[in-house]
């Protein structure tokens, strides 16, 4: 097993109640495993605390988690700095928003490299244009060369990505990936994603509101409601037979035609 989270509790700032409570699942090596639920159910929260960059003094205040045999609320700053970016990395909604505009993104995706490796610039510049290829995108030098606002945003999208697996991870955090997209993008990158994340025997956990998304590319699936985990499973056994009233909603939100419901 790679991530095995237990029970999971996390409050944020001098706030006795937690936010999330009592969160449980596991994923294997290579398995995708969709998060849904409303906006405030918790989402966000569960993959920052796997990463240990929760914001506004969230902190985990009670459960388990373990990631590839090491327990990670007890792991160091050191231990920490070996795990980002290396075996678990993050990719956020808007990844244009995470650099620095000032810098060119050749820069930044070359310091990046060399702050998690021994690489000279050179070599690290060519591990760059890899990884820009391997997401599909035309002209790499072009695009080291740019600043952030030159690209659209699923091609920034695409340079978030590429940094993230950049180092072959074994998890990828997912944070509504392609939300910020249109429709014909999302569904590009969510296949180059799981392509990627297949082809490398990766495992991901994508947060998502769109249910088509989840059922597309995810084994698994969770269903958060309020802080809690209200439905779990594997992903087309829910999707063919909802158990909670706020799947159900979930799903009969989701578009019918022809008598099929495209999920
Ligand atoms: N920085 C913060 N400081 C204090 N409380 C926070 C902070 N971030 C999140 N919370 C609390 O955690 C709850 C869940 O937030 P979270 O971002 O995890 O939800 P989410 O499911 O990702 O929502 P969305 O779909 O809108 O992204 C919030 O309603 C809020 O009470
Ligand atoms: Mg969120």
């Amino acid at each position: 097993m790679l991530l095995d989270v237990k029970n999971l509790a996390v409050s944020y700032g001098k706030n006795p109640k937690p936010t999330i409570e009592g969160v449980t699942f596991d994923l294997d090596d290579g398995e995708i495993l969709a998060i849904v639920g409303e906006s405030g159910s918790g989402k966000t929260t569960v993959i920052r605390a796997i990463l240990n960059v929760l914001p506004g003094g969230g902190h985990v205040s009670s459960g388990e988690m373990t990631f590839d045999g090491q327990n990670l609320l007890t792991l160091d700053e050191k231990g920490w700095r070996n795990l980002r970016g290396e075996k678990i990395s993050m990719i956020f909604q808007d990844s244009g928003n995470m650099m620095n505009p000032v810098h060119t993104i050749g820069k930044q995706f070359v310091e990046y490299i060399r702050v998690h490796s021994d690489l000279d610039k050179k070599s690290a510049w060519e591990m760059a244009i890899d990884k820009l290829e391997l997401m599909n995108l035309p002209n790499p030098e072009t695009i080291l060369n740019s600043y952030t606002f030159e690209l659209s945003g699923g091609m920034r999208q695409r340079v978030g990505i590429a940094m993230a697996i950049t180092f072959q991870p074994k998890l990828l955090l997912a944070d509504e990936p392609t939300s910020a997209l249109d429709v014909t993008t999302q569904a590009q990158i969510v296949g180059e994603l799981m392509f990627i994340t297949r082809g490398a025997n990766a495992s991901m956990i994508i947060v998502t509101h769109n249910l088509g998304v989840a059922s597309y590319i995810s084994d698994k699936l969770i269903v958060m409601s309020g802080g809690k985990v209200v439905e779990s499973g594997k992903t087309q056994e829910i999707i063919q037979n909802p158990q909670h009233e706020y799947t159900k909603t979930l799903l009969a939100s989701v578009p019918e035609i022809g008598g099929r419901r495209y999920v």
